[in-house]
């Protein structure tokens, strides 16, 4: 792989800011000094510097972030500020985008990669991969709604809702749904499907990742590698 392909890939630099590092001596691999952007390596097995800083090489990128309130789930948008405004330049550079949505007021884990096969396989209604929300509701559920919520309810254009399960704080007003299904505004629909309505929404889990609790509002971390492995064998048998 070209050196200058290699520092846009693991969003270091630019091609035009590699090239300027390149030819300040700023940029080594494997100790020595590069002498041109064009200079071909093995991205697996170079040590490679950049202006000092050793740059680690992944083939995809994985974030978890902490959604805030008011902010969309998309790549783009004319009006709201999106999750990857949330991301210092360094990333939004690379083609990162939002593994499934989260409304813009529903709060929580959300996951970001480049990864669009992974994501593909994730987002599929055939892999059930299960989500799990924090919430709280307008009334307090009763025997009979968590029942009709957990075997199914109508929700837009006819459609029942797969299996869920609901588990209940005392007084009976919140609690954590999971899901193994993604339809649009579908917690918020289910409620109102029951009667009820959705206060405050969060996502603490998805697959096999947890919202990791050190993360405030807004903020994200790059994967581990145990999750990533996690996440790449989940679903498959
Ligand atoms: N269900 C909703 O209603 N909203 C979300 O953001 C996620 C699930």
């Amino acid at each position: 792989m070209r050196l200058d392909k290699f520092l846009s890939e693991t969003g270091t630099a630019t091609r035009s800011e590699s090239a300027k590092a390149i030819r300040r001596g700023g940029v080594l691999v494997n100790g020595v000094a590069a002498s041109s952007p064009a200079l071909q390596i093995d991205p697996e097995t170079a040590a490679v510097i950049y202006n000092g800083e050793p740059v680690e090489y992944r083939k995809y990128t994985y974030i978890m972030l902490n959604k805030p309130e008011g902010v969309v789930s998309a790549t783009e948008d004319g009006r709201d500020r999106t999750v990857l405004d949330l991301l210092p330049d360094k990333l939004r550079r690379l083609n990162l985008f939002p593994c499934g949505r989260l409304d813009k007021n529903t709060v929580g884990l959300m996951l970001l990669t480049d990864n669009g096969e992974l994501a593909h396989r994730l987002l599929a209604p055939k892999s059930h991969v299960a989500k799990s929300y924090r919430f709280e509701a307008e009334r307090a559920i009763s025997d009979e709604d968590k029942a009709a919520l957990e075997e199914g309810v109508y929700i837009a254009g006819g459609y029942r809702t797969q299996p869920s399960t609901l588990s209940l704080d005392e007084g009976r007003k919140s609690g954590v749904i999971t899901i193994t299904e993604g339809k649009y505004h579908q917690i918020k629909l289910m409620l109102e499907a029951v009667d009820n309505k959705i206060l405050k929404l969060g996502r603490i889990t998805f697959g096999p990742l947890v919202l990791d609790g050190s993360l405030a509002r807004g903020e994200w971390r790059f994967l581990t590698e145990q999750e990533i492995k996690q996440l790449e064998s989940h679903g498959r048998n």
